[in-house]
């Protein structure tokens, strides 16, 4: 055999040895793993990669590493890759990383390689300016591991909260997630869970029934829809893994790359942007309950708004959408719900929100409709002051545009915090039917004729003269406008073409936050 058909063979010879690697690598913990994998209704690693990711774009790093563990025989149990496929690839286009856990090898536990391939790949997510998603499926700490483990995990925490603010960080949930495992995605941007096949808890409920005497299962617990409902832990409960994938890709298209980018702006084209339907949106009556989507809908581009958190804290609506083709954050009081007062879970809800738009360039759009804070023992007790002052701190340090619409009620401290001119709005608007006041006019008229209304000889016909009197001098937008508190009253079907054109006026706009370390905000 000649000198060249001996190198060739030695050649071919490496390239098989490497390419039975790759196939060992893809199997992960072998067929019948897999195999139970599907029948548990879950995808693998590898297939929730190739579904999120542009066709042929996904690279991986790191396939070939294997842990260190020499404990309980673990160095005759290895598996290429162990446990995680980290990598980078494109959605729609735009550069993004990922890490997938693999359940199949120790049931996605975090040994110290597992833990070491997901922090170098949020390295080189932080370097070039990208977006990082976990797609998480994990037994928690690899427990033949013991400390190093746990070592890992507190290693990914600190790159988390390293990358917060720089890159998009997003966590789907599509398996088991417990312990201090949870920290993680709970640092990200957002969190999204899929019903039935995945769980958050510190502790699982065989600790739960030990420590509280508590019956409970996994999923109700900490299932998708307990934490889209009762903790607001998640943001989104999918149906199923390709929901969850597709929201990811949704999310993605209305954030930048990073903090030094502003999102993409679609193409539009300028059209008719009167909305004459809004005009007769509000009930005649104002205390009566209407859907703020509605008024979303129709004041944004057509099926662009994508609502997050949208079943926690339903007395406010945050979300996502386009307006002209430019990407916006929505934060809109609910009159359907709780008369859309603010309470505690519904102010921590939207300053998380305002703080990721405030974060990544988004603009913000607030829409208005609010009685006051919710009163009593409950909301006290549990801090509604701090809670609220969250709100309040986030509007007044997001440099962003930010615009506010008035559609009916700015009642009380909710006026102020509700992104009002002195907190730094930059343009403030108000429908006709704008109340702006410091409370609704019969309350008021209790507290500031209450000598007059009881003395009157007939004090309920009293009381209802003074609450018109009040109502007649407040319950409307001009006194605000006067003082340019309200920049413009508009008729409501003007809306779109105002918010249109200020926010193009904003789109430069350049604010300075005095210099420090980091602000305090009351968490
Ligand atoms: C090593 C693990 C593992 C772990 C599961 N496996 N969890 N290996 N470390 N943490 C392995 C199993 O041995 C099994 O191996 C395979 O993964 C699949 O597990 P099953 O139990 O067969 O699967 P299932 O019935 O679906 O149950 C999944 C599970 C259960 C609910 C996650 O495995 C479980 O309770 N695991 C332990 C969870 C736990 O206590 N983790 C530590 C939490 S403390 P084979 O070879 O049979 O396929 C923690 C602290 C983090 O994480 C702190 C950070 C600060």
């Amino acid at each position: 055999m000649s000198q060249e058909a001996n190198i060739n063979l030695a050649m071919q010879n490496k390239i098989e040895n490497l390419q039975n690697k790759i196939k060992a690598a893809h199997l992960g913990g072998g067929q019948s793993r897999i195999d139970s994998q599907h029948k548990k209704g879950k995808l693998t690693a590898r297939e929730r990669i190739h579904f999120l990711m542009d066709e042929g774009s996904f690279e991986e790093i790191g396939m070939l590493v294997t842990h260190r563990s020499t404990d309980f025989g673990m160095e005759k149990e290895k598996y290429l890759g162990d446990g995680v496929i980290t990598g980078y690839g494109n959605i729609n286009g735009r550069l993004t990383y990922v890490f997938s856990q693999d359940f199949t090898v120790f049931g996605g536990s975090l040994s110290e390689t597992h833990a070491e391939k997901i922090c170098k790949i949020m390295e080189m997510a932080m370097k070039n300016g990208a977006p990082i998603i976990g797609l998480n499926d994990s037994g928690g700490a690899r427990i033949q591991e013991g400390v190093v483990s746990l070592g890992g995990y507190a290693d990914i925490f600190y790159k988390n909260v390293q990358a917060s603010g720089v890159i998009p960080q997003l966590s789907a949930i599509m398996g088991p997630c417990a312990g201090g495992a949870v920290y993680s995605p709970a640092i990200t941007d957002f969190i999204l869970m899929v019903e039935n096949t995945s769980y958050m808890f510190v502790t699982g409920p065989n600790v739960v029934k030990t420590v509280t005497h508590e019956e409970v299962s996994s999923e109700e617990l900490g299932g998708a829809s307990t934490h889209a409902t009762k903790s607001g832990v998640t943001h989104f409960a999918c149906a199923n893994e390709i929901e969850a994938i597709s929201y990811l890709k949704k999310l993605l298209s209305y954030v930048p790359q990073n903090c030094e980018e502003t999102p993409d702006n679609l193409p539009y084209e300028p059209g008719d942007e009167q909305r004459p339907n809004l005009d007769h949106l509000l009930p005649q009556n104002a205390s009566q309950p209407y859907d703020i989507r509605d008024v979303v809908t129709a004041i944004v581009d057509e099926e662009s708004f994508f609502e997050v958190h949208a079943a926690y804290a339903e007395n406010i609506v945050v979300g996502f959408a386009r307006l002209a083709g430019r990407s916006i954050g929505i934060v809109a009081n609910q009159p359907a719900y709780l008369a859309g007062v603010l309470d505690s879970n519904s102010s921590i809800k939207a300053a998380r929100f305002v703080r990721f738009c405030d974060c990544f360039n988004i603009p913000l759009l607030v829409l208005e409709d609010v009685p006051g804070f919710l009163p009593g023992t409950d909301q006290e007790w549990n801090g509604i002051i701090t809670n609220g002052a969250k709100l309040l701190y986030a509007f007044s340090e997001a440099t962003v545009p930010r615009i506010t619409v008035i559609t009916r009620k700015a009642y009380g401290g909710a006026y102020d915090v509700m992104n009002s001119k002195h907190i730094g709005a930059d343009m403030n608007y108000a429908w006709p039917t704008a109340e702006i006041a410091v409370m609704g006019a019969k309350g008021a008229a209790e507290i500031i004729f209450k000598r007059e209304i009881s003395a009157a000889e007939n004090p309920q016909e009293k009381w209802m003269e003074k609450e018109k009197l009040y109502s007649d001098i407040f319950a409307n937008p001009y006194r605000a406008a006067e003082r340019g508190f309200v920049d413009e009253v508009i008729a409501p079907s003007q809306t779109r073409i105002k918010l249109i054109k200020a926010f193009k006026m904003l789109e430069n706009k350049v604010v300075n936050n005095p210099r420090k370390k980091h602000g305090n905000i009351p968490l």
